[in-house]
């Protein structure tokens, strides 16, 4: 009998980096795996849909990625749209027109492909969300307003439609059937539009006529790939503090966007995966919900000007705070975040002093150094105060290159946090980084 621990350990190889947004999103995710890509074969989305913008930015300007993975741009990464992303074809065939628009190659089947397992988002997602947001009233989450709970939510049912329907006529015309029996009544109970099974299906299958080159099984792809040691980039969306279990419920979104969704996302095994988690030097948070170390008033105005802290889905502004250690501690306990990479460090330029979040104080007067589930509404944060610097990072390219009180504030950093903090983006540019 072959020995058994060869075989435990055969496919322990660490080709597979994760890299997850550590707090309430956009941490400058899409930079890093634009960045990262330079050294990977696939970049793999595992999870949320085009309320996701990953900003690059390229010799041509700014550029917004929703659904299409942030590796577009390597000509030889295999770019994947996972199992776990719900996917609006209608917004894909527009964004993938958008890409090639800037003389960026996408081909389908070749460099770009999506799941046929990947969940459908329709316009009547779309139409729900927004209709649930607006009953919720107070209470509401302040979602995109893209559809992706209720695109969830249908898939847990059991009702929901997956991009490989989109180009097998006869499964397309029965998936829609059960939609509409099991959506309809609910619909005309909340006076929203009737579906028209007739209607949805020419769209949907027009969209699937367009992707069909790219619509396949990637989960076995993925799993060829993995065995072959090939570079794999998982490329979260949203953040640790976002996912659907462990982030701040209900003020969440429908996902497992922690590394835990990684897996089921992608169809990968889970084996030897390094995970880098991605941490602003402050903090920021679109949408409702808890946020302990939130700013307001002068400094919050200022970082967010300083940071063009404008929601790349939904333009909204962001919410702003100081960086907040126990949130941190939290995510990366979470996600299993080996290293971080700490970004915007550029944006607390010419502030006198800035603040890092130790503990909070909860509302019956207790003192936690713990991300509790319950009772953060009310919690204010206790902080350690650092001095400020004025000098422009955006050419510093070593640590040494930083000024003495930055190099402080990120030691401060990897000691409340306990992880390594590898690499500083000093500004948007794919070059804009400090590699220690
Ligand atoms: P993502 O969702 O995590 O990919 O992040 P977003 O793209 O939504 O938001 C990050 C924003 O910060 C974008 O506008 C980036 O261009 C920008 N950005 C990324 N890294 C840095 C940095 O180190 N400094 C500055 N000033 N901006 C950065
Ligand atoms: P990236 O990948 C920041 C937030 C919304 C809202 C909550 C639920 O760019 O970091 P949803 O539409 O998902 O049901 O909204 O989640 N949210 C994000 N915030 N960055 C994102 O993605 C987000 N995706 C969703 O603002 O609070
Ligand atoms: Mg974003």
């Amino acid at each position: 009998m072959a020995p058994y621990a060869p075989r435990l350990f055969r496919s322990n190889c660490m080709s597979t980096t994760c890299v997850v947004g550590i707090l309430w999103g956009d941490e400058g995710k899409g930079k890093v795996i634009d960045f990262l890509a330079a050294d990977a074969d696939f970049v793999v989305r595992y999870g949320g849909g085009h309320n996701a913008g990953h900003t690059l930015i390229l010799p041509s300007g700014k550029m917004v990625l929703h659904l299409v993975p942030s590796g577009i741009v390597h000509e030889r990464v295999t770019n994947v749209i996972g199992n776990g992303v719900v996917v609006d074809p209608l917004h894909l065939v527009k964004e993938i027109d958008g890409v090639r628009a800037r003389g960026i190659r996408i081909a389908l089947g070749e460099n770009l492909l999506i799941s046929e397992r990947a969940h459908v988002i329709l316009e009547a997602h779309r139409v729900q969300d927004q209709w649930h947001e607006q009953a919720r009233g107070k209470g509401r989450i302040g979602t995109t307003g893209r559809g992706i709970g209720p695109a969830y939510a249908d898939r847990c049912n059991r009702i929901g439609l997956r991009m490989g329907d989109l180009i097998r006529p006869d499964a397309l015309r029965a998936g829609i059937e059960r939609l509409c029996s099991e959506k309809n009544p609910l619909f005309a109970g909340a006076g929203l539009p009737e579906l028209s099974p007739s209607a949805l299906f020419e769209q949907l299958a027009a969209a699937g006529e367009q992707l069909r080159a790219g619509i396949v099984d990637a989960g076995h792809l993925l799993r060829v790939a993995h065995k072959a040691n090939k570079r794999i980039l998982l490329e979260g969306a949203q953040g640790c503090l976002l996912d659907v279990e462990h982030g701040t419920y209900p003020y969440v979104t429908s996902s497992h966007a922690s590394t835990g969704g990684a897996f089921s996302g992608t169809g990968l095994p889970p084996h030897g995966m390094r995970t880098v988690g991605i941490v602003k030097a402050y903090a920021t948070r679109v949408g409702e919900g808890p946020f302990p170390s939130e700013l307001h008033g002068e400094m919050a105005e200022r970082l967010r000007k300083a940071g063009n802290e404008y929601g790349s889905t939904t333009g909204r502004p962001r919410r702003i705070g100081w960086f907040d250690t126990v949130a941190v501690r939290y995510s990366a306990d979470l996600s299993g975040a080996q290293e971080l990479v700490v970004t915007n460090l550029d944006v607390l330029s010419g502030f006198d002093a800035f603040e890092l979040v130790t503990h909070y104080r909860l509302a019956d007067g207790t003192t936690t150094d713990r991300f509790v589930a319950f009772g953060l509404e009310g919690a204010t944060p206790i902080t350690q105060r650092f001095a400020g610097f004025s000098q422009n990072l955006r050419e510093c390219r070593r640590f040494d290159d930083l000024p003495a009180q930055a190099r402080d504030y990120v030691l401060a950093i990897e000691r409340a946090t306990g992880i390594p903090v590898k690499t500083i983006s000093v500004g948007p540019g794919r070059d804009q980084v400090i590699l220690r």
